[in-house]
């Protein structure tokens, strides 16, 4: 089975997670996509979702297949979240924000009583960090945010690249008009530490690490459907 046909089975999967009448959270992504495509058809069949979207690209796209939307702030608090991840680590850590919606997914997911990622297995890992680490930071203090990542990096043993990201020539810009770093530090044994260090950086707005926010990863294999559950 090729990779896409794969999203399409774990996105066929978790839309058993979703209940007519509730509010969702809509991830970003080329697995999420797949998603919003299996909701909207189900929508059209009679389901009543309304969706938060953690993106622009997913909003467009809802409204283009006619799926519903809202907002956080007319529905702060949402049942469950279906999104994809970059990679899916022990205990459900993940890295995201490969297309640059870290920011959203990560609020929409908090606001969660359930996240539940939908993948296909080449995304499972032992350790997160093969993937670069998104870290999507201020334009302003931009050199000064990057040094201070830099050091914070090399304080817990971790060094690699810090790349802007760009789009042709321009740096690619988040919906929140935010700029990107790709942390090529390889693999981090410590995702937490790595997270409180970040977080203390005033330039940080937000990185790529989702810990203890998934509860349900399913996992789609050359061998069918693989549901993890975190244990806390
Ligand atoms: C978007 O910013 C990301 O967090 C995506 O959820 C993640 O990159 C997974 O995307 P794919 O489903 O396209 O691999």
């Amino acid at each position: 089975m090729d990779a896409r046909l794969l999203k399409i089975e774990a996105a066929r999967a978790a839309l058993s997670y979703v209940e007519s009448g509730t509010v969702i959270g809509i991830g970003t992504g080329s697995t999420a996509e797949e998603f919003v495509r299996l909701l909207a058809a189900a929508v059209a069949g009679g389901m009543q979702v309304t969706g938060v979207p953690t993106s622009e690209r997913t909003a467009t796209l809802c409204r283009e297949l006619g799926v519903p939307l809202t907002t956080l702030e007319e529905n702060p608090h949402l049942s469950v979240t279906i999104d994809g991840a970059d990679e899916v680590g022990p205990e459900l850590a993940l890295i995201k924000g490969g297309g640059g919606a870290l920011l959203r997914e990560k609020i929409v997911a908090a606001a969660s009583d359930r996240m539940i990622v939908i993948a296909d297995a080449t995304k499972l890992v032992e350790t997160l960090g093969r993937f670069p680490l998104p870290i999507e930071v201020n334009r302003f203090g931009l050199a000064a945010t990057r040094r201070a990542i830099g050091a914070a990096a090399a304080r817990l043993g971790l060094d690699g690249a810090l790349e802007l990201r760009m789009v042709g020539e321009e740096p690619f810009l988040t919906d929140g008009g935010h700029c990107i770093l790709d942390a090529s530090f390889g693999l981090i044994p410590d995702p937490r530490a790595l997270s409180n260090a970040l977080h203390a950086i005033p330039g940080v707005v937000e990185h790529g690490l989702f810990l203890d926010l998934a509860s349900v990863a399913i996992i789609a294999g050359q061998n069918g459907i693989n549901t993890l559950a975190a244990t806390r």
